[in-house]
């Protein structure tokens, strides 16, 4: 079971000291843990999480090793800070920043021959669940995509980011078996997990854990999920 905690734009390298100091007195057995902190504050995350089985990702990656790309950072430059992993292709880089099938792939393979772990998001919007069209989404978006030992994958229905509208534990568990059947990955679950819905929702028999925004900020409700997830 993985919990890995996407922090998106919050927490600057104060906070992140703050927050990792406070993880690393948890007693969080039976789970793995990954935090996902903005790109100036994973220094200090490595650095404070160093000797602790607590890995630190990115929230995306370059597909270079360097080069004329103002505003990116790469795989190579990743593994020199310490950073264990990525996330990449998560539907808020699709919606606001025109990150397509395509650039996903690029990403995917360029981190994972570098050495990191990946987390590639996937899932449907509102409007494509509403036209019967989840499993199209998908079939797609896994189309540029290969199995890989440090490839997880993270069902992130979009209608259920930051909505407070978690998908049911069956509608998770159906997705999360269409995708298997496409491509053998863990997949982890994203979007409104909380404390209160963590335990249910990965019960699923094909729910390998969670990718959590909001409630992945405060030290108590993270650990809540983790502690779900160690029981589970
Ligand atoms: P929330 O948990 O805030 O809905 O965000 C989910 C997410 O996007 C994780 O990557």
């Amino acid at each position: 079971m993985l919990i890995a905690g996407n922090w998106k734009m919050y927490k600057g390298p104060a906070e992140t000291a703050e927050f990792c100091l406070g993880l690393r007195e948890q007693e969080l057995t039976g789970v793995d843990l990954v935090v996902c902190p903005p790109f100036v504050s994973l220094a200090v995350a490595v650095q404070l999480l160093a000797g602790t089985e607590i890995a630190v990702a990115a929230q995306n990656v370059h597909w270079d090793a360097e080069g004329a790309y103002t505003g990116e950072v790469s795989a190579e430059m990743l593994r020199e800070l310490g950073v264990y992993g990525a996330i990449v292709g998560h539907s808020e880089r699709r919606q606001y920043f025109g990150e397509t099938d395509d650039t996903v792939a690029r990403r995917v393979h360029a981190a994972l021959e570098a050495g990191l772990f990946v987390i590639a998001c996937i899932g449907e919007t509102e409007a494509e669940r509403g036209q019967g069209a989840t499993e199209d989404v998908l079939r797609r978006q896994l189309a540029v995509l290969e199995p890989d030992d440090n490839l997880v994958l993270a069902y992130e229905p979009v209608w259920a980011i930051g909505t407070g509208k978690t998908a049911t534990p069956g509608t998770a568990q159906e997705s999360h078996a269409f995708v298997k059947s496409l491509l053998d990955a863990p997949v982890l679950y994203g979007g409104s997990v909380k404390p209160d819905n963590a335990a249910e929702l990965l019960a699923q028999p094909d729910v390998d854990g969670a990718l959590v925004g909001g409630a992945s900020l405060e030290l108590e409700s993270f650990t809540a999920i983790c502690r779900a997830a160690s029981h589970s």
